[in-house]
């Protein structure tokens, strides 16, 4: 049934019935009670009163009327017993003698009386007597002479009046009694009504897990509380049951997260945006060639994308992007069988350098890691970081097609965003999932417009970090900076009218790998490599493969491979350390200035320790495709992770799957996301080089069964923690959460 204009509910209005209805039997049953028991009163008061006055009037009479009497003056005595009746509610006066005959009696005097009339009714203490015209009040009083009884005297008062003020009482009892029930039915309507109102909006609320798995809209009210907490333990337990239950019986695959798109998400359209697109068109000599960029999110999310479709919005950076998309500016991807569409966002240099390179690179990069590198926030940059987001705003409600869209935002280029989408698509779900650390409250607060940018993120539905702690961190900053409910315990905030939960979904990797199968086994691989390197057959090596960036802890991997040589000088001329490097953000100062230390640091160490031609580090210093970088793992006895910090790293996981020989050993810094997973790794401090150096030179003497165990062990973690599983629990948690809602919004339209 509908709700009416007003939003007055039926539904309420039958409930207010049921109390209604018991209510005016109730008021009708004290009604039909009451009335004689207000009669009853009545009499009596008036009876007492008549008594009284009754006493009144003998006294008064009592001597003219003795001396009349004894006088036998008859005449007389009409006029003084008539007179005496004047009085309006007297009806009749009469005078026996002692033998009870009726002596005199005024006119009005009822027939139906006698002297001795009284006596029947000695016993009644109200002196009624009940005449055929009406009640009458009768009372006998002694008529004494010099002390002496000679009679009596009867006074009748007329009672009929009494009768008549009841008569109005019970009309007025009556009419009170419906006036009360009428009141209280239109209050118990009203409070029933907004009572309803509160408490389907508190059921709402619940449904949405609001107080339960996070805090309420508004408080619930009086008389939910004592539900709220049974509510929350009893939804909590099935939350968490059933994500247990999904996560241990679902095999995370891509025919999985499309199984699950399909049946938790039918028909709703999935959008990724990201800054780094996942295919870039480059002009070259030879042509346009296809460039897959080094990044962690790239690599994690085309995946998923292959499995969704969808749509993936990011910037066009490459040279030859522009000829390659459509009039929508958008073209089909992967390049050689497309599964889902590019959209591609143009920035002009100037765009580009103040939203990208400078809020983004020079303020939010060094503000998120712990790499020691200032931060720089400039007002110009903070502009451009707005007006772009507000590009991609626009970019998302144009691509999508209805307006609840799931939209993945992806990374700290685009903290903004989810607010702007949210104002334009109130319905989109959002999940943003933040690729680097969040660091703690006083560190986030050096950031002049920290508000600005933690309101935007709270505009999404899911908040995603790779990491409990940060998830931690986050929650703590948005409780220093702005006024929110944080319920810590199911990691949610309320803010704004806008509900977020804040989780942790370490990121991961496709498993089974792309190339599966396809490979050549890794001792030729190995041989192959080592041949390109120019080195002997049986040479150990070393592997770093990262964006050159000072996050990555590159020259203190150095420094680790140089104590290690100085430790082991057998192992002069029989080990390198091969680093792939990719160019990365070369237009800041910053990384240009890291480029040039870690390109000296090389020469440094090699002039040190390179003999007959065999260098100590090779450093490959420019772009690498996946598959040339998946050679060079297979290839490798050692790899080496030793980023200062990082929100997941998925190197140290690409390593692992690389590994189908279950040999090779993967040395982890314990600032990465991805040590809290990867437990059979080497886990160093890459601030501490000398033992990051024991931690190589230990993996390249390990046994091959402790290698194989571990790498075992952590393939199988990587395995079954893949990316389609990151993405299908987001996915999953978006799922619930608009299930929730919707069935939140069918209670409030319930009849
Ligand atoms: O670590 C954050 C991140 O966005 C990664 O996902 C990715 O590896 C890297 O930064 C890419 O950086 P950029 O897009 O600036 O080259």
């Amino acid at each position: 049934m509908k709700q009416n204009r007003s939003g007055f509910s039926f539904r309420s209005l039958h409930l207010s019935l049921r109390f209604v209805l018991p209510l005016a039997c109730a008021l009708a049953l004290l009604a039909y009670a009451a009335v004689p028991l207000f009669d009853g009163l009545t009499l009596r008061w008036f009876s007492r009163d008549l008594d009284m006055r009754s006493q009144l009037i003998s006294s008064t009479l009592q001597e003219p009327l003795a001396d009349l009497v004894q006088k036998g003056e008859r005449l007389r005595i009409n006029v003084l017993i008539q007179r005496a009746t004047q009085d309006e509610r007297l009806l009749a006066v009469g005078v026996c003698d002692t033998n009870n005959k009726l002596l005199y009696r005024s006119s009005l005097f009822p027939k139906a009386i006698t002297c001795t009339s009284h006596e029947a009714d000695a016993k009644d203490p109200l002196h009624l007597i009940r005449l055929p015209q009406g009640p009458v009040h009768v009372v006998t009083s002694p008529l004494k002479y010099e002390g002496i009884s000679i009679g009596s005297l009867m006074l009748i008062h007329d009672m009929s009046y009494v009768e008549r003020r009841s008569a109005d009482t019970r009309k007025y009892i009556i009419i009170l009694f419906v006036v009360l029930g009428v009141v209280i039915s239109l209050i118990t309507v009203l409070v029933a009504h907004l009572s309803w109102q509160g408490w389907m909006e508190g059921v709402r609320a619940m449904m949405r897990g609001e107080g339960i798995l996070r805090p309420f809209s508004q408080p619930a009210s009086a008389e939910l509380q004592p539900l709220v907490g049974e509510m929350r333990t009893l939804l909590r337990n099935l939350e968490s049951e059933r994500r247990h239950a999904d996560d241990m019986t679902t095999t995370w695959n891509p025919a999985a997260l499309r199984a699950l798109l399909n049946k938790q998400l039918t028909g709703d359209q999935v959008l990724v945006v990201s800054n780094r697109e996942p295919y870039i068109h480059i002009r070259t000599d030879q042509g346009v060639i296809v460039h897959r960029p080094a990044s962690g999110l790239v690599t994690a999310v085309e995946p998923v994308m292959r499995a969704c479709s969808g749509t993936w919005i990011a910037h066009g950076s490459g040279s030859a992007d522009r000829e390659t998309v459509n009039r929508h500016d958008r073209v089909g991807v992967p390049p050689a069988k497309p599964e889902y569409n590019l959209r591609r966002i143009w920035l002009t240099k100037e765009e580009e350098q103040g939203y990208y390179y400078g809020f983004a690179n020079e303020g939010l990069w060094p503000l998120c890691h712990n790499a020691h590198v200032r931060p720089i926030f400039r007002s110009s940059d903070w502009e451009w970081y707005q007006k772009i987001n507000q590009r991609f705003s626009d970019a998302v409600v144009r691509e999508a097609h209805g307006d609840d869209p799931v939209v993945l935002v992806q990374d700290y280029h685009f903290a903004l965003l989810p607010a702007m989408i949210r104002e334009r698509l109130p319905k989109a779900t959002i999940i943003t999932f933040w690729h680097i650390p969040w660091p703690n409250p006083e560190s986030f607060g050096i950031c002049p417009w920290r508000e600005e940018l933690l309101q935007g993120m709270l505009g999404s539905t899911i908040l995603g970090f790779h990491t409990p702690f940060h998830c931690k961190n986050f929650l703590e900053t948005t409780d220093r900076y702005l006024e929110t409910r944080i319920e810590h315990e199911s990691s949610t905030i309320f803010h704004g009218g806008q509900l977020t939960m804040v989780e942790d979904y370490p990121i991961s990797i496709q498993w089974p790998p792309a190339w599966q199968g396809t490979l050549p086994p890794v001792a030729q691989t190995r041989v192959e490599i080592l041949a390109e390197l120019n080195l002997p057959a049986d040479h150990l090596l070393g592997l770093g493969v990262d964006r050159l960036d000072y996050t990555k802890g590159i020259p203190e991997r150095f420094m680790a491979v140089e104590r290690m040589l100085e430790q082991h000088p057998e192992l002069v001329r029989r080990f390198s350390f091969v680093q792939i490097a990719a160019p990365s953000r070369s237009a800041l100062e910053e990384y240009q200035s890291f480029e040039t230390r870690v390109h000296a640091l090389t020469e440094r160490i090699n002039q040190r320790f390179s003999r007959d031609g065999v260098p100590a580090i090779i450093l490959k210093a420019e772009h690498h495709e996946p598959d040339q970088v998946n050679r060079y793992y297979r290839a490798s006895n050692v790899c080496m992770v030793t980023s200062l910090h990082d929100g997941m790293n998925l190197v140290a996981k690409e390593y692992v799957a690389a590994r189908d020989d279950e040999q090779g050993v993967l040395v982890l810094s314990q600032f990465t996301g991805a040590a809290n997973e990867l437990h059979e790794a080497l886990i160093v401090n890459p601030y501490h080089v000398e033992q990051t150096a024991e931690a190589l030179y230990q993996g390249l003497v390990m046994p091959e069964y402790e290698q194989q165990e571990r790498m075992r062990s952590m393939r199988a973690q990587v395995k079954d923690f893949n990316v389609y599983r990151w993405a299908g629990r987001m996915l999953l948690d978006a799922a619930r959460v608009r299930q929730r809602e919707r069935l939140a919004a069918r209670i409030g339209k319930l009849p």
